[in-house]
């Protein structure tokens, strides 16, 4: 029955088409609507079908938005489909960066130049694979908050968010001349827990009051109906998710339960997957991709690509699921277009599609940027984290009978030094552990300088530790990015309970607060003369690495972009130009060269880099280099540790 609803709406169109005549004698403005009677979206009065795809402005630096814009553009796509991430906007209460490379409204500007639509979502929460879903960490400031329910302190926060965000938004909708078709409200509801609808219904009224009676409200929910039943609310249009392989039209029979009427929309249809360190690259085949596209075209159904392009988690913008699974630094998500912009198989797979059932522009595709191969550089080694503490902590250190998290730090990203004295002599080796699993999410651990081990969240909570009462213990902990989906979303950083040594619970310690960022561009590391060579070992302490390299003369177009591979190294973070580059791994995998984007490179001086490597870099050996490379290395899994963990919405039977 639902099967046939789904194909009437094909039927329809034409129906659709004659309502048409009597609405444009009006001279009508511009609008956008649902039509119930029909079963599809309307615009100016004429019957709509969306064919969109993601981009996440906020993983591709703003020079580049244009082309992959107009790439998407002459792929066939009448819309974008995009997120705002609420933390990327708002880094500490009440102050909001809109500019460079978060500059929304330019890049609503130029979607809306180049002839694409919007399909905005502005969240409160985004889930998208970024940092805690797009919300600020700086909630967490409240312990026991209760995120995306109608928690006091959550919705004053929204509150003032979206006040300040929604009439940014508000010129830019399609009937005030711009681009913007839909509004999304909260993300994938019906996943959470809290199936709260006092908060659905207050966030209803919030965008409501913000951005008028007349404009589409929607929600996505996986397609199955015990996902649409706390994500649908009355007032707001019901749309699903699903990937190819599914079922399509069982999938928006789901839909059609929770909206019996109106157009069938699937608001993401995977591309491609995301990743995991330590697990295999998704990979998702371009003909199964064209296949269940082209079934959901053939229904009349409105689509969006997700991803269409997936970008970069510059800095530390990754998120995790849990059991504690960080994402990589590359977004690629096996995406039409590549991490950095590519025309892919996929791309030319997916035009071919939309082209059965629309018209693609004329005139050429933009081309694949040029990448260059600088080589390789050579490293130096500066100062190790415990050597330069001092001077990375530009709040000075604090003292605390037990461990402070990064909330009571008031830092939110980055690295966090904790100091303590061995409290009594450990001849042998004696546990140092987390007995409650609290270190978040990585800690290096040395004593008197010496690298002794690493604690890791869900995965090592105990190693043995050596040296005499009174030797110092210095543990540098990595946030390694927040939980983005499920009920672990409050994911506080640091060390969130305490260490014990044998059965004594650690105390005194000093917590240094890193301004590592700061540091590495205002170029205050420096090589320490009273340093010996470190003797080879398989672990050594965090360390500062430097190294510059200049564009070669007389090759034109240069910089161009390019990939930095890590080979020998073990885990850290990059910086170019105080550019942070984000995490590498390759020890890891699977991902082993890192984006370099052209424009923070420059013809007029030496590039400076610089590296934090936790683990080990192969500076003993003399060969103490990184490279650029043409070409990206993303699925070379050298620890594999699981098979893609969570499929999305593949527990088809929560319906
Ligand atoms: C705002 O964000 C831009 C782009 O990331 C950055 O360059 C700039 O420094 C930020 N401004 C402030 C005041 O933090
Ligand atoms: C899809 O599901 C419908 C029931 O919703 C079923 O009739 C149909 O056979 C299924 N199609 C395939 C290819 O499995
Ligand atoms: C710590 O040392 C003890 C005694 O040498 C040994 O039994 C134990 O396995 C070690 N634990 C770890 C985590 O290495
Ligand atoms: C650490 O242990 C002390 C003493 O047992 C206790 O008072 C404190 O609450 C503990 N801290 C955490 C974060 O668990
Ligand atoms: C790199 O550092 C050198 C030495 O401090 C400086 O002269 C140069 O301008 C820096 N390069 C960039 C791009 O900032
Ligand atoms: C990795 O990807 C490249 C390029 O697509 C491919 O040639 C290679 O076979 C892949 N390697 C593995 C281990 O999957």
């Amino acid at each position: 029955m639902r099967l046939n609803m789904a194909f009437s709406s094909v039927g329809t169109a034409l129906l659709c088409a004659l309502a048409l005549t009597t609405h444009l004698t009006w001279a009508s403005p511009r609008t956008f609507s649902i039509d119930y009677q029909n079963d599809c979206f309307r615009k100016d009065g004429e019957p709509f079908r969306y064919i969109s795809g993601s981009i996440h402005y906020s993983r591709i630096p703003r020079v580049y938005w244009k082309d992959r814009l107009l790439k998407m553009y002459m792929a066939g796509l009448n819309a974008i489909q995009m997120y705002v991430p609420w933390n990327y906007h708002e880094p500490a209460p009440s102050h909001y960066n809109f500019s460079g490379d978060r500059d929304l409204q330019h890049f609503l500007q130029l979607a809306q130049d180049i002839g694409l639509l919007v399909i905005i979502r502005p969240g409160p929460y985004i889930c998208a694979e970024w940092d805690m879903g797009g919300l600020p960490a700086w909630l967490l400031n409240k312990k026991d908050i209760v995120l995306r329910s109608s928690d006091a302190d959550y919705l004053d926060a929204v509150d003032k968010w979206m006040g300040k965000l929604l009439p940014m938004l508000k010129p830019f909708l399609y009937q005030n001349g711009g681009p913007i078709i839909t509004v999304q409200v909260e993300n994938e509801y019906g996943s959470y827990f809290a199936c709260d609808f006092n908060y659905l219904r207050h966030l209803s009224q919030l965008f409501r009051s913000h951005l008028g009676q007349e404009v589409v409200l929607f929600t996505t929910d996986g397609a199955g109906l015990g996902y649409l039943r706390c994500g649908a609310l009355q007032g707001l249009y019901a749309t699903v998710d699903f990937g190819p392989g599914a079922n399509v039209s069982s999938a928006f029979a789901a839909q059609r339960h929770a909206e019996p009427h109106g157009p069938l929309v699937n608001s993401e249809f995977y591309t491609g997957w995301l990743d995991h360190w330590g697990e295999r690259h998704a990979v998702v085949s371009s003909a199964i991709v064209a296949k269940s596209l082209n079934e959901i075209l053939a229904l009349g159904a409105n689509v969006n690509l997700y991803m269409f392009i997936g970008g970069t988690n510059f800095g530390y913008w990754n998120g995790a699921n849990s059991p504690y699974a960080p994402q990589p630094t590359s977004y690629d998500y096996d995406a039409p277009l590549s991490e950095a912009g590519d025309l892919t198989d996929k791309y030319f797979a997916i035009r071919d599609v939309i082209s059965l059932y629309s018209k693609i522009p004329e005139g050429p595709v933009p081309p694949s940027t040029p990448k260059y191969a600088y080589g390789a550089v050579k490293m130096k080694r500066l100062q190790t984290v415990s050597e330069a503490a001092d001077l990375l902590s530009f709040s000075g250190p604090v003292k605390s009978a037990f461990p402070l998290s990064f909330s009571e730090m008031n830092q939110y990203f980055g690295f966090l030094l904790y100091r303590t004295k061995l409290p009594v002599d450990c001849t042998t080796p004696s546990p140092l552990s987390s007995p409650l699993n609290g270190v978040h999410d990585r800690a290096y651990v040395s004593v008197n300088g010496v690298a002794s081990g690493i604690l890791e969240r869900d995965k090592s909570i105990t190693i043995n530790i050596t040296g005499k009462a009174g030797s110092l213990v210095d543990i540098l902990v990595e946030n390694m990015g927040r939980v983005n989906y499920g009920k672990n979303i409050n994911d506080f950083k640091g060390l969130v309970s305490n260490l014990t040594l044998g059965s004594e619970v650690l105390r005194d310690w000093v917590v240094y607060s890193l301004a590592i960022d700061e540091a590495v561009s205002k170029g205050l590391l420096h090589e320490d003369a009273s340093l010996e060579a470190a003797p080879p070992s398989h672990l050594s302490t965090p360390t500062f690495y430097a190294g510059s390299f200049s564009i070669p003369d007389g090759i034109p177009d240069l910089p161009q972009d390019t990939y930095i591979q890590f080979p020998g190294w073990g885990k850290g973070q990059v910086w170019i130009n105080g550019f942070n580059l984000g995490r590498y791994w390759p020890s890891k995998g699977p991902q082993v060269t890192l984006y370099v984007p052209a424009h923070i490179l420059t013809t007029a001086a030496p590039n400076n880099m610089t590296v934090l490597e936790f683990e080990s870099a192969p500076c003993t050996e003399g060969a103490c280099t990184v490279e650029f490379t043409d070409t990206p290395i993303l699925n070379a899994t050298i620890t594999h540790t699981a098979a893609n963990r969570r499929r999305l919405f593949s527990k088809e039977d929560l319906s």
